[in-house]
């Protein structure tokens, strides 16, 4: 079925003047852009956004990181899209991702991995509602 996911380019991403070429992949491989805009995150909408890595030994790196600089937010739209995007965006760990995919291409590293995807469709909704507003959405 047709469905949606939500997905950032990170601020590595961003700093390393990727937005374009992310952007356009994800357009050439069939996803529908619903929602999109350049924001920053604060430490309490990243400490919100990740609550569930906040026993991690990474989380305090993991939310400096997201709120150093600019991301750009997006909903996207397309047939098996959580799992679709997953595949097109790659492994967590750029060095163990796919040829290909956007973190082979575009990540720095384990904690810099340059694009987030909704891991279901459950989180798609929540994490798509955290950054848009319905009047946002087309
Ligand atoms: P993502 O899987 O999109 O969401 C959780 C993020 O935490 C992950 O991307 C990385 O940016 C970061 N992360 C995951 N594992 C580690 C780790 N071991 N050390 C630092 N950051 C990590």
């Amino acid at each position: 079925a047709t469905n949606r996911t939500f997905t950032m380019i990170k601020p590595d991403a961003v700093e390393n003047g990727h937005i374009g070429a992310i952007l356009e992949k994800i357009s050439a491989s069939g996803f529908r852009i619903v929602a999109l805009k350049k924001t920053q995150m604060t430490q309490v909408d990243a400490e919100t956004f990740y609550a569930i890595h906040n026993e991690r030994p990474f989380f305090g790196e993991l939310v400096s990181y997201m709120t150093r600089g600019p991301i750009v937010a997006a909903i996207l739209e397309k047939e098996n899209a959580v799992a679709d995007f997953r595949t097109l965006i790659g492994a967590t760990n750029p060095e163990d991702a796919a040829e290909g995919t956007i973190r082979k291409l575009y990540a720095t590293s384990l904690s810099e991995n340059a694009v987030h995807g909704s891991d279901s469709d459950e989180n798609a909704a929540i994490e798509g509602a955290f950054h848009f507003s319905g009047r946002e959405m087309f």
